[in-house]
């Protein structure tokens, strides 16, 4: 019955889709901002009412994977975390003392459908497109440092957390949740200083910074522990291997036009780098929550005797201080961007 209705529901939404404009199949006519080399099809035009853009999300187009794929993985991680709790009890005490935990799948699901939105409605207008994809950056700042939160209390030993390097953790991880913000929104802001080549250097530096300083403590533990002991660390070992190697093959597609740079034209519905690296990278954000869902129901007694309260309580303050700082940043160097251009 459920599935019925479910079923009703998008033939309702789907219905009108044959009166939208198609997607354009040959790309000529679409504005240069919009065109990404070696993709020759499967363009949306530009300019539709927002109802065109949002019903797209039903029909295939050149970004039919790119948004369905963060809106998967936010509705498992979502279904998954809300079993996890409801299996445990006790949402609100559970979730009052691990607040540091709770905040990074949220933070998750935020960047998951804030991308999903971008990429779903950027066609609408220009300035629809600059603030959609602004937000985006920001919402990705704030997942980095959300997941840095998390691994550093759920997933370090103590030895880590005493030593320098588990002090300066957490400011760094702050330090580079905000530039990989800042560096986004700049890669949005400047399109005509910055092709997409550029584009996609400016996301990658501080994301591949972010990652490295975030899986430190992980590593680290995983380092001095010996594997051999369980299967539980063997498995911990398995995840993480798989993190680092879907993210390095995603690294590699954002980089590289691979496949359609062999063969323009032939990838634009499937298959296409931009689509690749970010199925990869979803992969590995998703590995990477597991990982640390398992730590987090081993381990999260003993955390608060650990950190104490106080700890806890400072961290989620300084979370809320990235989460207001970030869409802050991006507003101001969208005003910037914004005099830069009228004034030239
Ligand atoms: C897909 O089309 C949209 C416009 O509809 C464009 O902005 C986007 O860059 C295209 N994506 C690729 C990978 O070509
Ligand atoms: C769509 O393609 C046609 C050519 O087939 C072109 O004239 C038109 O301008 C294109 N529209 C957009 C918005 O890309």
């Amino acid at each position: 019955k459920e599935i019925l209705h479910l079923l009703s529901i998008f033939f309702v939404l789907a219905a009108p889709a044959p009166a939208l404009a198609p997607p354009n199949r040959t790309g000529r006519g679409c504005p240069p901002l919009y065109r990404e080399a070696f993709v020759l099809s499967g363009y949306r035009p530009v300019g539709l009412p927002w109802r065109c853009y949002v019903l797209s999300l039903f029909q295939i187009h050149n970004d039919s994977v790119k948004v369905w794929c963060p809106l998967l993985a936010a509705l498992y991680v979502a279904t998954r975390l809300l079993l996890f709790v409801v299996l445990q009890g006790g949402v609100s005490i559970v979730f009052y003392t691990h607040k540091t935990y709770y905040l990074q799948p949220l933070g998750m699901c935020f960047l998951s459908l804030s991308l999903a939105a971008a990429l779903l409605l950027h066609p609408r207008s220009e300035p629809v497109r600059l603030s959609l994809f602004l937000l985006d950056s920001a919402g990705r700042g704030l997942h980095q440092f959300g997941r840095a939160l998390a691994l550093s209390v759920y997933s370090s030993d103590a030895d880590w957390t005493d030593s320098i390097m588990g002090q300066l953790y957490l400011p760094a991880a702050a330090v580079l949740s905000w530039l990989s913000c800042t560096a986004g929104c700049c890669g949005e802001l400047f399109p005509r200083h910055c092709d997409l080549s550029h584009r996609r250097l400016l996301q990658m530096g501080p994301m591949s910074l972010a990652f490295l300083l975030d899986i430190s403590p992980v590593a680290q533990r995983l380092y001095s522990c010996p594997w051999s002991s369980s299967t539980a660390v063997l498995l911990h070992v398995l995840h993480f291997v798989l993190q680092v190697v879907l993210f390095l093959t995603a690294a590699f597609f954002l980089l590289c036009p691979v496949p359609e740079c062999l063969s323009p034209g032939r990838f634009d519905i499937a298959g296409h780098s931009g689509q690749l690296s970010l199925v990869l990278l979803t992969l590995s954000t998703v590995s990477q929550q597991e990982a640390l869902l398992r730590d987090f129901s081993w381990r999260r007694a003993g955390v608060v005797r650990r950190f104490g309260e106080e700890y806890l309580l400072k961290a989620c303050a300084g979370f809320i201080a990235v989460t207001l700082s970030l869409p802050a940043t991006a507003l101001v160097l969208r005003r910037c961007g914004i005099l830069a251009r009228s004034t030239r």
